[in-house]
């Protein structure tokens, strides 16, 4: 992945350009744009991390249209949210494990610390965590808020069962965090957030806005608004958008954004003119920034 940065002189001249510094007085399209056209349309020549359907750019959703597509899912598709979350939860694992391969780690063991909010991101992030298991890392799950119901109750025997650990307390100390961990997976909030964060969530984004190892968004950065981000959130290494990105993921910054959740029906896809990447091969993500 570092090949490629070295690749895209321009990217990286483009991401230093967008310091966060300059989104404060920049109209907020000017870096997205570069990052959109610029830096994909020069990417592409080069590797496969992106295909543009038709040359026509993916749709970024709007909090809507995610609801919509998600409901039409269940609705009209008939899928079960236990599926669905298995296939964004595999994903994620997978994008995980691509970006940052277990030999990539300084530290002895490839420790990462999961952690799940109260809704089906928080299921995400469960799945996740088992298929990092499987993948030979060591995942750790913060659990706060658990919902009473059966799919979730199941998807946390499952991680007990495979011997993975639920912390009691989220560390509140960044420090701890950057000293045990090799990776955050931040699987709180998904795309249906809305209004103020509340506790524990409130205090455990604050601890992650000053961790220095690097985040792992599962489809939203946990706190952003869903479709104008948050100059002053946390601000992840990397971001795994499901389904279709989100118009928050303009205001990505970090350096791996993936697109997983290939489970899209292509009725559905046109329907919302999502546009989506033809994802290689079997594979299950496709990187596109
Ligand atoms: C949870 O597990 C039980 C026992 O296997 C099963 O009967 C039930 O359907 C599962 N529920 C969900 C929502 O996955």
């Amino acid at each position: 992945m570092f090949k490629l940065r070295v690749l895209l002189g321009l990217g990286a001249i483009v991401t230093t350009h967008c310091s966060r510094g300059l989104w404060a007085h920049s109209s907020r399209s000017v870096c997205p744009l570069v990052g959109e056209t610029g830096w994909l349309m020069w990417a592409r020549p080069q590797s496969n991390i992106h295909r543009m359907e038709g040359g026509k750019p993916m749709k970024f959703l709007s909090q809507e249209e995610a609801q919509k597509i998600d409901e039409e899912l269940f609705t009209e598709y008939r899928f079960s949210v236990d599926q669905l979350m298995e296939l964004a939860g595999l994903s994620c694992a997978t994008a995980i494990a691509k970006a940052y391969p277990v030999a990539s780690f300084t530290r002895k063991s490839p420790a990462i610390l999961v952690v799940c909010g109260p809704g089906n991101n928080g299921g995400d992030g469960l799945v996740c965590a088992r298929h990092l298991k499987l993948f030979g890392f060591e995942p750790t799950i913060v659990y706060p808020k658990r919902p009473s119901k059966p799919l979730f109750e199941n998807l946390t025997t499952q991680c007990e069962k495979m011997d993975i650990r639920f912390l009691s307390e989220f560390p509140a100390e960044p420090e701890v965090i950057d000293e045990a961990y090799n990776l955050v997976v931040d699987a709180i909030f998904g795309f249906s957030f809305k209004g103020a964060i509340r506790e524990p969530f409130n205090s455990i984004i604050g601890t992650l806005k000053k961790v220095t190892i690097p985040i792992a968004s599962v489809d939203i950065p946990s706190g952003w608004d869903v479709e104008v981000g948050s100059p002053d959130g946390i601000q992840p290494d990397m971001l795994i958008s499901l389904t279709a990105p989100k118009k928050s993921a303009l205001q990505f910054q970090g350096r791996y954004h993936f697109l997983g959740g290939r489970f899209v029906p292509t009725a559905l896809e046109s329907k919302y003119k999502l546009n989506l990447p033809e994802y290689p091969g079997t594979d299950c993500v496709i990187q596109i920034m």
